[in-house]
């Protein structure tokens, strides 16, 4: 007979939580003000597995297209602007239920409204420069990590 299907909250078959993938960009405020390496570190302090990063820089339509959900946001142009405005580091982390875990550690989009010890508390400089992003889903993770990476980048960090 076929196992029944697993249900929400990423639980294995032997009851422990099932490690995943995210995506996170640490943003153009945070790299110019040579904030990354504290951030890497945290994340990394955080129990994070770095499975691929880079640094780039994108062009208004890249930038355009990875917040389009956002694109009807009166803060949009502005968001574009931003990212648009220096280099960016993208990575792709692996945790147990590790969109869940990487949106607790890094706080409210808000520095202002998020708890102490969070990336965005310690490091962001606004709403708008909020130092970090992470994917906020399974699926929008699997498709932002496609976004910045492929899957040879993927392959070569085991
Ligand atoms: P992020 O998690 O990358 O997702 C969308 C981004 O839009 C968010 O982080 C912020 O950088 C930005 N953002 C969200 N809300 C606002 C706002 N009210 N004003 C300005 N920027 C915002």
């Amino acid at each position: 007979m076929a196992e029944p299907p697993l249900d929400e909250g990423r639980q294995t078959r032997e009851g422990t939580t099932a490690v995943t993938q995210t995506l996170a960009i640490i943003k153009p405020d945070a790299v110019l003000g040579g904030r990354a390496g504290k951030i890497l570190a945290h994340l990394e302090e955080a129990g994070f597995t770095v499975r691929a990063l880079a640094m780039t820089r994108l062009d208004s339509r890249s930038a355009g297209e990875f917040y389009r959900v956002h694109r009807e946001r009166p803060f949009y142009v502005s968001l574009v602007e931003f990212m648009t405005s220096g280099p960016v580091v993208p990575m792709v982390l692996e945790a147990p239920d590790a969109v869940r875990a990487l949106r607790e550690v890094i706080g409210a989009t808000d520095p202002t409204e998020a708890a102490a010890g969070t990336v965005r508390r310690l490091y962001a400089e606004s709403k708008e420069r909020n130092a970090i992003h992470a994917s906020d889903s399974d699926e929008n993770a699997a498709r932002e990590i496609q976004f910045f990476f492929s899957h040879e980048d993927l392959s070569t960090s085991r």
